[in-house]
């Protein structure tokens, strides 16, 4: 490939760029610069480097040439002009609202958002005057128009909901965010920017929890704002230095490696998520899997209109018949599956969550909490003996 000839290819993209070796004595991967004290030869470079502060190194707050390097593989990988690297993805998620949202104005959530944003949103957002409602994530478009409400600035998206994979209608929401005056800020942390370009959609700002796919091997905090809106960006940079959130240059480092291979370990979550949900679905302690690539998943036509393929992380739901101990028994026994937090590693991950206690803009249809899986690394087949097991422990 010619020196000035852009590489097209999302796959390409994910392995060229945030590099300059050329700027690093030929050497491949950008140096991890730590930095707070930034030094100046003269007055005037010390004020042309504050009036270019948000993408030129000044102070460490507003990042070294490894944040930039991360902000800018992010950027492209989402399609987004503008990205601002923060410590984690509830960071992100924060910062986003924080930026966008002042006192006396009113934010409309999806009621399947990662619980932590209604979190945020009920304590932080309340407290600076903000009110705060939710919608059912598979609204129609007439009763999320009537949630909205003039001083309505911004409506959050989660799609797939990161717990009961309801595939919202990104498009139809926007439509009706735009028209009332109001932006559109959505979790994109499932599809990773891979498997779902926002800003082709009419998000303004999307957000992602690094410390998943990106990373990819559970062992950085990091999380990413991408923007194609000029002022949105300078919103957002000035929250994120001004609540003086800094993220580490190592961890930038780490999620800047980790999205190198976020192609193929994708294809491999996916292909083995698929693999496993199948299987799932045809168990008989199974009351239902929900995955937006399976036809039962509510917004399953919307995921195959918009998405272009499908990460490892879906949830089920065991039949009425199985009781707390019963499910313990399974969980406990597990031994690829390991219980914990977060996902997007290259391990296999297995946790229950009960929505009965987090909806409240509709009634979940299951007397059952879900058991949410994240299909790692592992081979496919070890995964199902393993929950082939599990399945056995729940009736004693
Ligand atoms: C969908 C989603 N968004 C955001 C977050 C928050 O990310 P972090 O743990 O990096 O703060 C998570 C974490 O699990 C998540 O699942």
């Amino acid at each position: 490939m010619s020196k000035d000839s852009k590489p097209k290819h999302p796959d390409t993209r994910l392995t060229t760029a945030g590099r300059d070796p050329e700027a690093n004595f030929g050497i491949i991967n950008p140096p991890v610069y730590h930095a707070s004290t930034v030094t100046f030869p003269t007055v005037a470079a010390l004020h042309d480097a504050e009036k270019h502060r948000f993408d030129r190194v000044y102070y460490g707050r507003y990042g070294t040439p490894t944040t930039f390097a991360f902000e800018e593989a992010v950027a492209d990988l989402e399609g987004a002009a503008h990205c601002v690297a923060v410590p984690s993805g509830l960071a992100a998620i924060a910062i986003s609202l924080s930026a966008l949202l002042h006192g006396g104005e009113h934010a409309l959530i999806t009621d399947n958002a990662y619980f932590p944003t209604a979190k945020f949103a009920n304590t932080f957002l309340k407290k600076f005057g903000v009110t705060v409602s939710y919608y059912d994530p598979m609204a129609p478009a007439a009763d999320i128009q009537a949630l909205i409400r003039p001083e309505t600035k911004v409506v959050f998206t989660e799609a797939p909901g990161s717990m009961t994979f309801e595939v919202q209608d990104i498009p139809m929401i926007a439509d009706i965010a735009h028209e009332a005056g109001a932006k559109v800020i959505m979790d994109n942390t499932w599809s990773a920017g891979h498997f779902f370009k926002p800003f082709a959609h009419g998000v303004d700002v999307s957000i992602q929890a690094a410390t998943k796919y990106l990373v990819g091997h559970s062992d950085a905090m990091l999380g990413a704002i991408t923007t194609n809106d000029e002022d949105i960006y300078n919103h957002i940079k000035i929250t994120q230095v001004g609540l003086g959130y800094a993220t580490g240059p190592d961890d930038c480092y780490l999620g800047l490696r980790g999205m190198r291979s976020l192609a193929p370990r994708l294809e491999r979550h996916q292909a083995t998520g698929l693999k496993l949900a199948e299987w799932l679905a045809a168990r008989p302690e199974i009351a239902t899997v929900l995955h937006p690539a399976l036809p039962n998943c509510p917004g399953h036509d919307i995921w195959k209109r918009d998405f272009s393929g499908a990460s490892g992380l879906f949830s089920i739901v065991l039949k009425d018949n199985y009781g707390p101990g019963d499910r313990a028994r399974m969980l406990d026994g597990m031994e690829l599956f390991a219980m914990g937090w977060s996902w997007g590693g290259y391990e296999s991950l297995i946790i229950p969550s009960d929505p009965r206690t987090m909806r409240t803009t509709y009634t979940w249809p299951y007397n059952q909490p879900v058991l949410r899986l994240h299909a790692g690394l592992e081979d496919s087949d070890d995964l199902i003996e393993d929950l082939r097991a599990g399945l056995k422990r729940l009736s004693g």
